[in-house]
């Protein structure tokens, strides 16, 4: 199945009767396994999570840190971009080349761009030398 096709699937679970957006995410880790993710809302608006954040913490639970290649799909016309909080997160587990790709189930449209140019200047340890 390719990471698209497991995005959209994931995305189908997700649980968000408040915004009605549902997102689903792919990630590949190193070992070539594939882990996905839907957005998880809650009445208590702020304690809802990202689709994005449910595929980091299944490739964690599986004991992997190293993800390779993100898919991200929403249903809107225009293809989802990760918020900010995800950006961090994914970067977090992998490297600046790794390319992540927008989609949506509305159309062939999609984004491509790597987690650095997502996330310019990201904050990482080497910051935190030092201190
Ligand atoms: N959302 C994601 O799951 N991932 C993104 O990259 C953008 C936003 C979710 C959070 C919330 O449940 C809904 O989309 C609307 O913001």
């Amino acid at each position: 199945m390719s990471l698209k096709a497991a995005a959209a699937a994931v995305r189908r679970n997700a649980h968000a009767p408040y915004s009605n957006f549902q997102v689903g995410a792919a990630i590949r880790a190193a070992s070539g396994t594939v882990y996905v993710g839907c957005n998880v809302e809650n009445v208590a608006y702020p304690e809802g999570t990202c689709a994005e954040a449910g595929a980091i913490a299944a490739m964690v639970a599986a004991g992997e840190t190293k993800l390779t290649e993100v898919y991200v799909i929403a249903g809107s016309p225009m293809p989802v971009s990760p918020c900010g909080g995800c950006r961090q997160k994914l970067a977090e587990f992998g490297a600046g080349e790794v390319p992540v790709t927008m989609g949506t189930t509305a159309n062939d449209t999609e984004w491509h761009m790597t987690l650095s140019e997502l996330l310019p200047g990201a904050f990482n340890k080497d910051h935190m030398d030092g201190a």
